[in-house]
């Protein structure tokens, strides 16, 4: 219960509590409790089974849609068979993400003694900061050749090699027009990124290969995945079942293996007939952070974040469920909350009317917090956002419900976006819900790994949604996928071999 403040004038603050923001003579346009509410029936609005079944149908119907013509979503890769769990082999592995760029050496194929035949023999990984976002075009891969002639020498070294000729794959977390098993055109990347200016279209292969033979490394492109289809690759290596993969990170996607009647001609580009001769199926990256502008119900919040960000509508479902816009959302509530419904008093945090400026991980740090003082969390947050005098109790519960309703949310739309790929699927076999064979959907990313409840919450909306469609229960499955995109950048050169 937040202590009641409706229209109270508030007498300027007496000189002991010095205040960061103020918010003088106050009059606030309602209570906490009043605002609470509301921001309880917006966050929570549609989250019920029989409604998520008919966003499931809608967006099932934007997929089909996608899957017929669309060169941004629907991306068909060259992959038309999964690996066999018996691809050997020393690869280098590249994994390009929002925020991170890890190289990787990896060995397939040692599966004595119960290992599973992934093997991370070395890594390293250099942060994707803002510096690095901002780099435009070829800088931004003179910046990646850099960094794998690092990992190369240390190839060398273990290796006893001085030149090694080393075979590449890429694990790319942006859309890519693929053209080849190993190379691509460059599309807008999103997440903030710059490095397609002046190159967008270009092929990224031959972009990261030029840089690298400017350096004079001996290494080939050998296979360009999504990250969506490297985790499906990486968990299809260990468990032939898989078929979906889920990425929940800074960004989200999903990969699906499809039946290649699926995708509409057009989808293909122009491929060799050896190619369609022989694709019985095909691994697609259904960008499905683009799907949804009109199928989840959305907040005031939502809004506000779509319209201030740099690609407004570019990736609807992402802007509600991801890393980088959880925590936004969530400062948008409070800094609403603390001018119209007195929250803090009144006070508005240090840093917390800057855009971004709230962590997703302090979200998690107040779901994570069951204690009755909270102080864990309290903690975390003023060490973010200073302000004169503690937070009540009540405003402390607050901040925790609102991490709730938004990562429920969140957890929510993303389960019912795999149902409707899901059922895609199942329907595209030729299969009935209640006669498809169990599915694996390779999970990895920092929230659905380590976001307190929320894999769990996502496979319960899952469940619930499969059995409601008349699957068994457990008909799928999500399971955790670790280091998926650089193994999957292995498994997909194995997978690819000396095929053009
Ligand atoms: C973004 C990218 C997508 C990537 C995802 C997860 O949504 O558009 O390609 O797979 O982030 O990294």
């Amino acid at each position: 219960m937040i202590t009641p403040t409706v229209q109270l004038v508030r007498p300027a603050p007496s000189n002991k509590r010095k205040r960061t923001h103020h918010v003088a003579e106050t009059t606030f346009k309602k209570s906490m409790d009043d605002f609470a509410a509301e921001v309880r029936d917006l966050l929570k609005v549609s989250l019920e089974p029989r409604q998520l079944l008919e966003m499931s149908e809608k967006l099932e119907v934007e997929y089909r849609e996608k899957l017929k013509s669309s060169n941004i979503s629907m991306l068909p890769s060259y992959l038309h068979t999964l690996p066999t769990g018996r691809e050997v082999g020393d690869f280098l592995a590249l994994d390009v993400g929002g925020s991170t760029f890890r190289i990787a050496l990896i060995r397939l194929g040692e599966k004595d003694d119960g290992r599973d035949g992934l093997r991370l023999r070395r890594v390293r990984s250099f942060v994707i900061d803002k510096s690095i976002r901002d780099l435009k075009g070829r800088a931004f891969f003179d910046w990646m050749a850099e960094r794998i002639g690092e990992m190369l020498t240390e190839y060398n070294h273990i290796n006893g090699t001085t030149d090694a000729r080393v075979r590449m794959g890429l694990a790319w977390s942006f859309p890519v027009d693929q053209t080849s098993p190993r190379s691509g055109r460059l599309l807008a990347m999103g997440k903030g990124f710059c490095a397609t200016h002046g190159v967008e279209g270009h092929d990224l292969s031959e972009l990261i290969m030029h840089s690298c033979r400017a350096r004079q490394l001996n290494v080939e492109m050998r296979a360009i995945v999504n990250d969506g289809a490297a985790k499906l690759l990486s968990q299809a290596y260990r468990d032939p079942s898989t078929c979906m993969s889920l990425i929940l990170g800074t960004g989200t996607n999903a990969a699906a293996f499809l039946p290649y009647k699926t995708l509409g001609a057009g989808k293909f580009g122009d491929r060799p007939d050896s190619w369609h001769a022989v694709a019985k199926h095909v691994l697609v990256n259904s960008e499905v952070s683009m799907f949804g502008r009109h199928v989840f119900p959305r907040t005031r919040w939502d809004d506000e974040l779509n319209s201030k960000h740099i690609l407004p509508d570019f990736q609807p479902l992402e802007y509600m469920v991801t890393g980088r816009y959880l925590g936004e959302i969530a400062r948008l509530i409070l800094v609403e909350a603390v001018s119209t419904a007195g929250l803090f008093d009144g006070e508005m945090p240090a840093r917390l009317h800057e855009p971004y400026a709230l962590d997703t991980s302090l979200l998690a740090a107040f779901q994570s917090d069951a204690s009755r003082s909270m102080s864990k969390a309290s903690a975390a947050f003023l060490d973010a956002h200073a302000l004169p005098s503690p937070p009540r109790i009540s405003e402390l519960h607050f901040l925790r419900e609102i991490a709730q309703l938004i990562s429920r949310r969140a957890a929510t739309y993303l389960a019912t976006a795999l149902h409707a790929l899901w059922r895609l699927r199942t329907a595209a076999e030729g299969l009935q819900p209640g006669e498809a064979s169990h599915v694996t959907i390779a999970c990895n990313g920092t929230i659905v790994e380590k976001y307190p409840d929320f894999r769990a919450c996502c496979q319960r909306q899952l469940d619930e949604l499969c059995e409601l469609s008349g699957a068994a229960k457990g008909a799928v499955n999500l399971a955790m996928a670790p280091e998926s995109s650089l193994f999957g950048a292995a498994v997909a050169v194995a997978c690819i071999g000396d095929e053009s």
